[in-house]
Formats: C-alpha cells, sequence, structure tokens
C-alpha cells in the first residue's frame, strides 16, 4: 500500500519506548482478565505526589479527585498524608468510604445545591467556595460551620480547559462578596484561582499570585478581616506528546510568588492531572480490521466512548504504543468499537501490519479518562487493574 505523504509515523506518537517488563505485565493481565484493561500503578501515583510536594515545600496539596476517583488513589495518597479537594457528594462519598479525615479536605464547587452543602457538612468539611453573592446566600445557615474561599476568574485560553471561563469574579466582585459575608457573619478565609488545567506557562500562575496578593490588601486597607489562606488550584502540566518544563523549573518561579506573600498567609494547591495522568496505561485490543481509502482500520474494543473520552472531554494526545513494532509500515485507522463514526482514536498512522487480538497500549491515560467514559452502545468500560498498592515496588509499569 502506498504510504500517503500527510502519514504521521507512529513513533512520534510513543514516548519511551514499552521495555520487556512492561511487555510481560501487560501480556499477562491481559492474559488473567481480558482486553480492554487500564492498569493503574500506584507507584507512580507516589512518585508524582512526591515530586509536586518536592517541588512546592511550601504547599499543602489537596488532591482533586475528578480526574482519577478510583478508591486506590485516595488510599495511596491518604498514605503518603495528602489532603483532598472534593467537588461533589460522590467525592465526598469515596473519600469517607476509604476513611479520609474531614479535616482534610476542602468542597471547591463553586456552584452547589443545598443539599450538596449539607452531605459535606455531615461528613465534616469546612472549607467551601463561593464565587458570587447568590451562592455566598446559601451559607448564611451554616455561618457557624463554614469557613470560605472566594474564587477569582483568571482566563487562559492556552489551557486544555480555561475554567475560568465558567467560574470565578473579579477583584471588585470578590470585595463585595468579603464585604457581604461580613455583614453576615460568614468567615471567608481566603481566596482562590485556578489558572486552567495543562498549563504549560508558570507566569499564570504568577501573574494570578500577584493579583490575589493585591486584593489581600485592599480587604485590609478596606477594614475587612485579613485573609488567611491562598489556594492556587491545578492546572500543573504533565508531558503527553509533546515536551514540558520538569515541574521543578516549572514551580520555581511560582515558589518565587508565593514568597511575597505575607507570612501569615498558608497556600493550598488542588492538583489533579499532574497526580494522576501518568500512573493509567491503557490496553485495548483489535477485534477486526478492513481496508478503507487507503488505510487499513483497526477497530479496537476500546474507543473515545470509553477510556479514550479524553480525546473528545480533554486536549489530551496520548503517547501510543503496538507491542508488534517490526516489518513494512502501513497507513492506518485506530478506531472504537461503537457505530458512531466519531469513535476514531488515530488517523493517519503508520502502524506495522496487526492481526485480530494484537495489542494497542496508550500511557498517560490516568487523567481525565475513565473519570468521563460512557457504556454507550453496552460496550463495557475498560477494567481496571490495581498495581503496586502495598509495597513501593522496584520497577514502575510506567517507565
Ligand atoms: C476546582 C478544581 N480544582 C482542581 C482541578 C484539577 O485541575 P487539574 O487536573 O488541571 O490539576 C479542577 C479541574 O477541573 C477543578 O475544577
Amino acid at each position: 500500500m502506498a504510504i500517503a505523504h500527510s502519514v504521521l509515523d507512529f513513533q512520534s506518537y510513543s514516548s519511551d519506548a514499552l521495555t520487556l517488563d512492561q511487555v510481560q505485565l501487560i501480556e499477562s493481565s491481559v492474559a488473567q482478565f481480558g482486553a480492554p484493561l487500564l492498569l493503574l500503578d500506584c507507584d507512580a501515583i507516589r512518585q508524582q505526589y512526591r515530586a509536586l510536594q518536592q517541588a512546592l515545600p511550601s504547599v499543602t496539596l489537596h488532591f482533586a479527585l475528578k480526574p482519577l476517583p478510583h478508591p486506590a488513589v485516595v488510599r495511596t495518597l491518604m498514605a503518603e498524608g495528602a489532603c483532598f479537594d472534593l467537588a461533589t457528594t460522590g467525592e465526598v462519598e469515596l473519600v469517607q468510604q476509604q476513611g479520609v479525615e474531614p479535616e482534610r479536605t476542602i468542597h471547591t464547587h463553586p456552584i452547589k445545591r443545598d443539599s450538596d452543602i449539607r452531605d459535606a457538612l455531615a461528613y465534616g468539611t469546612r472549607v467551601f467556595v463561593v464565587d458570587n453573592l447568590n451562592e455566598l446566600e446559601k451559607f448564611r445557615r451554616y455561618s457557624d460551620d463554614v469557613e470560605l474561599l472566594v474564587r477569582l476568574s483568571f482566563r487562559n485560553s492556552e489551557a486544555f480547559a480555561d475554567l475560568s471561563k465558567k467560574f470565578g469574579c473579579n477583584a471588585e466582585q470578590a470585595m463585595a462578596i468579603i464585604s457581604m459575608a461580613k455583614e453576615w457573619n460568614i468567615h471567608i478565609k481566603g481566596l482562590s484561582f485556578h489558572v486552567g488545567s495543562q498549563t504549560t506557562n508558570p507566569q499564570k500562575y504568577v501573574d494570578a499570585i500577584g493579583a490575589c496578593a493585591s486584593l489581600m490588601q485592599q480587604v485590609v486597607e478596606a477594614g475587612l478581616p485579613a485573609l488567611s489562606t491562598l489556594d492556587i488550584g491545578g492546572g500543573f502540566p504533565v508531558r503527553y506528546n509533546t515536551d514540558v518544563m520538569s515541574i521543578e523549573q516549572f514551580c520555581q518561579p511560582i515558589n518565587a510568588a508565593l514568597n511575597e506573600l505575607p507570612d501569615t498567609v498558608k497556600v493550598l494547591a488542588e492538583p489533579g492531572r499532574f497526580i494522576v495522568a501518568p500512573a493509567m496505561t491503557s490496553v485495548a485490543s483489535i477485534m477486526g480490521s478492513a481496508e478503507r481509502e487507503g488505510q487499513i482500520w483497526y477497530y479496537l474494543d476500546d474507543g473515545i466512548y470509553g477510556s479514550f473520552s479524553g480525546l473528545i472531554f480533554d486536549d489530551a494526545k496520548y503517547p501510543l504504543h503496538t507491542l508488534k513494532q517490526d516489518g513494512e509500515q502501513y497507513a492506518s485507522v485506530l478506531s472504537g468499537p461503537t457505530c458512531d463514526s466519531i469513535d476514531v482514536i488515530a488517523e493517519n498512522i503508520l502502524l506495522p501490519k496487526l492481526e485480530n487480538g494484537d495489542l494497542v497500549i496508550a500511557k498517560m491515560m490516568g487523567a481525565y479518562t475513565s473519570a468521563t467514559a460512557t457504556d454507550f452502545n453496552f460496550f463495557k468500560r475498560a477494567h481496571t487493574v490495581v498495581l503496586n498498592e502495598d509495597a513501593v515496588s522496584e520497577e514502575r509499569l510506567i517507565g
């Protein structure tokens, strides 16, 4: 088959090659559980958490559950001494079931039903986020029990998800919320922001921290109670198919900006993606193939309605691998199993000739993948296999 010019080299989708140990682990897991699978490596969770904690030594990390709300992730991070960022009653229930102490949690959804607030309070969470007066008013009846953060908006069109489009207020609106809270006897503990998921430029944090420092000063000058907390959100980047700064390098200017804050200000963060993205590897198998318009189509048992949902809901491009590497390369398409034509994982990639049952591996699949998967067409979601939960093993799966 002739290879068109526009065809990408498959290797350009792959980061580091799979080691022999990784291949053996993948093959034995499929032999035991079948495909599709998600291999969740708790060692990778530990390493990511420790790396971020080391890079941000003065910051209390609250893992944001949403990218991978899995009990093994919660247990692994709990053992590391992490705190948790919750956004829904389902997330409250998950941490509660795993025995997380409520003092280690914050609830950061800026828009909540009264039942969401009551469920979190019943568990014991005390810190909540607001970004408007309507939301503040919901806390009047709970004023003795809560401490609030006011979320500010800092737009970021370069991020995978510009969360400040949907949430957060400006400095003037924040002042109005803080003043009203004083009138209503509600304790405003501090400020929060999220500069956008997969933010690759640390200056976004630096600018936001500077703006929050000015606002904290303004609060004091207005005779309002001083704020004691700054929550710098999530957004820390990981390497998919393009390089990003090392986390140490990325956090250097952030630490410098945090050092300018008054000593009385305690700093929190809500990392999600950074902690879990490298920790999960997906394994799909080929159900069938066909030649269409000059390319070989491979139909996998996992796709964008399943573990690859991030291709739609997130902007991630996952590094892909096949176990078979040798032989002539053909222009190919990797498609998901459902009847929908948008269910395509990758097009115009060069692959050796693959057979039914051959495996396709995707790395960096821990964040916003299984969390947003569906059961469309009744294709079962990938089974998650938890690795290295109890002991720190010598060899990590995800290299
Ligand atoms: C309030 C809040 N905190 C934390 C996160 C986690 O962000 P990330 O996965 O980019 O670190 C999100 C993501 O949507 C969020 O909305």
